[in-house]
């Protein structure tokens, strides 16, 4: 497949008219022993054509243990690196390799390593939208869905760096009590909600219970009704006697919300730039069906890690599928 164009960073290929996406798809992934993994935040469509959908916990379990040959990541590329650490021996793809994370962006790896020398006798532990390096000096890996458990499995006296995520750090240092070393960086989506916005919701819609990502600010924190992952999120608004919601996280997590849910509402909470109406992960929805098709059909663009930084990185991330698995998580 050497020939075929991936210099944009996902397979830039002419396809037929009238191609059915989703037959095709379903084809090759028989063909070829495939697993299509994807998170909540990519479009409906391939939320609805992927084998298991998830948080980024859910998405490390899955590809942990599946017998697949090749796994399609369809989210951001930190969670296609997870997956090919995990899995060194299979063949691990994402449809468009520009799928960053802003927030993973917030902390590279040389200033990071700089500041874990800069405090010694530090436990690291950092939120997995990092880079594969930043793995590699870390000694646990954390989701924001078992953030805080995994905080708490160490001694109260532990000295912890948290890394990267601000909001996040802040928010599990306030329900912990815990005084961890924070990095300064953030998701520049959830940062984005407008509290202004979201009271005048809430003034709108009196019932409705505001839903918020723990990569929110404070101020959005405070506010809520729910703070959890996606995941803990969903689960939330399934079980809720509530009707009515204002979600203030990335907003392809509606799609499931709504299908489990079809007699409840959902409301995006709106970001601060009023040129839109909701808040989408520009790196995530990269991801579309066509480049779903081409990945898949050329095995191409395949995530690649380093094999001394994947032999470091792959430890603390082992770490917390362990405690997850004996906090039940
Ligand atoms: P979770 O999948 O852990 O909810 O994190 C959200 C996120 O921002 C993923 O990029
Ligand atoms: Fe990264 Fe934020 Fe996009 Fe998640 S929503 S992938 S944290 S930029």
């Amino acid at each position: 497949m050497d020939n075929v164009d991936i210099s944009k960073g996902y397979v830039n290929v002419p396809v037929e008219d009238n191609i059915d996406f989703k037959t095709e798809i379903e084809k090759l992934k028989k063909e070829k022993n495939a697993v299509i993994l994807a998170h909540y935040y990519q479009s409906g469509d391939i939320q609805d054509i992927a084998d298991f959908i998830g948080d980024s916990l859910a998405l490390a379990q899955w590809a942990s243990k599946t017998d697949a040959d090749i796994i399609v990541l369809c989210g951001v590329h930190f969670m296609g690196e997870t997956a090919k650490i995990l899995c060194p021996d299979k063949k691990v793809l994402v449809p468009d390799m520009n799928a960053g994370c802003s927030l993973a962006d917030s902390c590279p790896a040389e200033e990071f390593s700089k500041f874990v020398k800069d405090n010694p006798g530090h436990t690291v532990i950092s939120y997995v939208n990092t880079s594969a390096a930043v793995k590699a000096v870390t000694d646990v890996v954390v989701t924001s869905t078992n953030a805080r458990q995994i905080v708490e499995s160490f001694p109260a006296e532990e000295k912890i760096i948290f890394g990267p995520d601000r909001n996040l750090g802040n928010y599990i240092n306030s329900i912990t009590g815990r005084n961890m070393k924070l990095w300064d960086g953030a998701c520049h989506v959830h940062e984005q909600f407008s509290l202004e916005k979201i009271v005048a919701l809430k003034k709108e819609h009196p019932e409705a219970l505001l839903l918020a990502h723990p990569e929110c600010k404070k101020v959005i924190l405070m506010l809520a009704d729910k703070v959890g992952s996606t995941a803990a999120l969903l689960k939330f608004a399934n079980e809720s006697t509530a009707k009515e919601f204002i979600v203030a996280t990335e907003s392809g997590i509606l799609h499931e919300m709504k299908k489990n849910n079809p007699d409840k509402v959902f409301i995006p909470a709106p970001p601060n730039d009023s040129t839109c109406a909701c808040n989408e992960c520009n790196f995530m929805r990269l991801n579309t069906m066509k480049k779903l098709y081409l990945t898949l059909k050329y095995e191409l663009p395949e995530i690649e890690v380093d094999k001394d930084i994947a032999e470091k990185a792959v430890l603390p991330i082992r770490k917390m599928l362990d405690i997850s698995a004996e906090l039940g998580l």
